[in-house]
């Protein structure tokens, strides 16, 4: 793999601020969940684990954590295609607990909001999302975002949990790929 100094666009946002805005939704979230019960935190592979590790340390009320993943089916490196399909299951059930879904980036919304629609049928006590970024320009889908990092232009990113065919998700800050350099 290339060095990603070779299609760099831009830093985005930066290691210290990003840390920083985990540190005040950490805060957010503790301050809004503190007295209830059965907080679950739910991961979305695999972007969502970078922030998922460094939020939750932010958050000093108790609560659990599950993961999921899901795929987007024929979807090609730029796009989602809305054929959402889960490809590994919570391992916990959700009914009555407070529910918090922590996402690397929302960009047309059908991703998550499949996934709001298939738990809501679980029935959890409560249900929001929390959201490292916000595309919020290419929104279709109606999705409600209750705890938002930075929204940002539409424009390709990586790092910090967000990949380029699978690498560059180690990356402490969140980039501007150059598609015309970039070559996987
Ligand atoms: P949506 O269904 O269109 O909202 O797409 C959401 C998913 O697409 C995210 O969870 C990411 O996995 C992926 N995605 C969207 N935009 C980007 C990006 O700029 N960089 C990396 N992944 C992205
Ligand atoms: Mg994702």
């Amino acid at each position: 793999m290339n060095d990603y100094r070779n299609f760099l666009s831009e830093i985005l946002i930066d290691e210290e601020t990003l840390q920083q805005r985990v540190i005040e939704l950490g805060e957010e979230i503790s301050r809004d969940y503190r007295g209830k019960e059965g907080l679950l935190l739910v991961c979305i592979l695999r972007g969502g684990i970078t922030f998922m590790v460094d939020l939750m340390r932010r958050i000093d009320v108790p609560h659990m954590m599950d993961c999921m993943a899901i795929s987007s089916y024929g979807a090609g490196n730029f796009e989602s295609t809305g054929n959402v399909r889960v490809t590994y299951d919570l391992q916990t059930n959700i009914a009555d607990k407070n529910v918090l879904i922590v996402e690397d980036i929302v960009d047309s919304g059908r991703t998550i909001s499949h996934v709001l629609e298939m738990l809501q049928t679980r029935r959890p006590a409560s249900l929001k999302i929390c959201a490292l970024l916000d595309k919020a320009e290419r929104r279709e889908a109606d999705v409600p975002i209750d705890y938002r990092g930075f929204v940002i232009p539409d424009k390709y990113v990586f790092g910090y949990g967000l990949d380029l065919d699978e690498h560059y998700r180690n990356l402490p800050f969140v980039a501007v790929v150059d598609l015309e350099k970039y070559k996987p």
